[in-house]
């Protein structure tokens, strides 16, 4: 798919006052700092369309970006963010949760784990979570130009283990660099497929 434009359409604090649900929309979500917003960019082609930082916590708000005049792409605040949440396990926003569980124009929710890192209870329980919603979801294991190929398969192997004792069934799963732009073809390819299923 080509990206021919890609515009800020507007922020929500909760599903109520999210936008109207005309479009088709795929939401990223996963730990503070794995890289949601550079994915945006990334996918985009636009350097500053979703606000990055090397701060943990930077996005707070549900933000909505309007695709090619035709489908959304929304960025959420990350999970686990200890200064957010110090305690409960897969402790997310209300509102996050909320809209995943409202939204009837969400087609898919991509759940970016870092590559680099080991399987953390906080994604399997979220995972889990979305999955006693049926709420349909990939994977995108993001930062992969930070290690070696046989580093991230091997993490990807291990977190495919710890999924597989929950569930039978293992959601898609990409890998992507927003470095490099790995993944950007079949992350674009993907969402171009659900729409049109
Ligand atoms: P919150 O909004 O705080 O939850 O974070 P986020 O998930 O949106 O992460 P963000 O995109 O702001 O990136 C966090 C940091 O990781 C920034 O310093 C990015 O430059 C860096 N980063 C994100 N993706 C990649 C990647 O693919 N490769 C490398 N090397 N760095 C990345
Ligand atoms: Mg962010």
């Amino acid at each position: 798919m080509k990206i021919k434009s890609a515009e800020f359409l507007t922020s929500a604090t909760t599903l109520r006052n999210c936008p109207r649900a005309d479009w088709p929309e795929f939401a990223m979500i996963g730990r503070s700092n794995v890289g949601k917003s550079s994915l945006i960019n990334m996918l985009t082609e636009r350097r500053n369309l979703a606000k990055v930082s090397a701060t943990p916590g930077k996005t707070r708000l549900l933000n909505f970006f309007t695709i090619n005049n035709r489908w959304l792409l929304v960025d959420l605040p990350g999970y686990g963010y200890a200064k957010v949440a110090q305690e409960k396990r897969a402790d997310f926003n209300e509102a996050v949760a909320g809209y995943i569980e409202g939204r009837e124009t969400l087609l898919c929710v991509f759940v970016l784990i870092d590559s680099r890192i080991e399987p953390q209870r906080i994604d399997i329980d979220f995972l889990q979570w979305l999955g006693e919603r049926d709420m349909p979801h990939a994977l995108i294991f993001t930062k992969t130009d930070k290690q070696s190929p046989a580093a991230t398969r091997a993490n990807i192997d291990r977190f495919k283990q710890a999924l597989s004792a929950w569930r039978a069934e293992l959601p898609p799963t990409f890998l992507s660099s927003s470095q490099t732009k790995a993944g950007r073809g079949e992350i674009l390819r993907f969402i171009e497929q659900t729409m049109a299923a």
